[in-house]
């Protein structure tokens, strides 16, 4: 499973790359908006950072100005993948994109048969919206379920990245529902490597140690 990091804040990338386990980043407008910095250079030093996909969101809501921002944003590196909303003016957009050999996430999808649609036109990253479908009580879960069995059926090759993850139970039921990417805020993925029996076991074999007088 990957692991991509929600967040358009530069200093957590930096800081939790270190640890070996990020595989790309998502952003988005209201993401890229809070950070403080022109976008483009934004997304530019993400590229740096990590090797794998960068998703970078168009603003436009009409496929031709879409497709223009996606080529835009397409040239500031091999891995960035460009976002665009699951509308009938995003799967245009999408299926040009792609065609060009540019990575496409398709956003902002609430239902497996929009994420059909999104297979249909060859998008690389599905993201189907977890935490917003439970916050309106709808299963964010049964949602990634579902696109599995759909992609599974007919071999779809777009990849299924669980979004709007808001605690590490999510990222568990992602992964055993067969999701292929998890993108978490850098606050979840802080909360997957801890555990209260860790630390005290970890204090206790310290001490231990320290008392014994033995060395390695
Ligand atoms: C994904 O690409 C989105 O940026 C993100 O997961 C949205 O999460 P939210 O619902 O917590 O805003």
């Amino acid at each position: 499973m990957l692991f991509f990091l929600d967040t358009a804040d530069v200093n957590e990338v930096k800081e939790l790359v270190a640890t070996g386990m990020i595989d790309g980043i998502t952003t988005n407008p209201t993401l890229a908006a809070s950070s403080g910095i022109p976008f483009t250079h934004l997304i530019t030093q993400m590229c740096e950072l990590v090797e794998g996909p960068v998703s970078a969101e168009v603003t436009a809501i009409d496929a031709e100005t879409m497709i223009i921002q996606g080529r835009q944003l397409a040239k500031i590196s091999k891995n960035v993948a460009v976002k665009v909303p699951l509308t009938v003016e995003g799967l245009k957009a999408c299926h040009v994109l792609t065609s060009e050999d540019i990575m496409v996430n398709v956003t902002l999808c609430f239902t497996a048969t929009q994420a059909l649609l999104a297979a249909k036109v060859g998008a690389t990253f599905i993201s189907p919206f977890i935490g917003r479908l439970d916050d309106i009580s709808q299963s964010g879960m049964e949602l990634i379920h579902d696109i599995r069995t759909i992609y599974d059926n007919y071999g779809y090759t777009t990849a299924i990245l669980a979004a709007s993850i808001r605690h590490p139970i999510h990222v568990l039921e992602a992964a055993k529902a067969g999701a292929d990417v998890v993108t978490m805020p850098p606050k979840v993925l802080r909360q997957l490597y801890k555990h209260p029996l860790t630390d005290s076991g970890l204090d206790t074999f310290i001490k231990d140690w320290n008392q014994s007088g033995l060395t390695i």
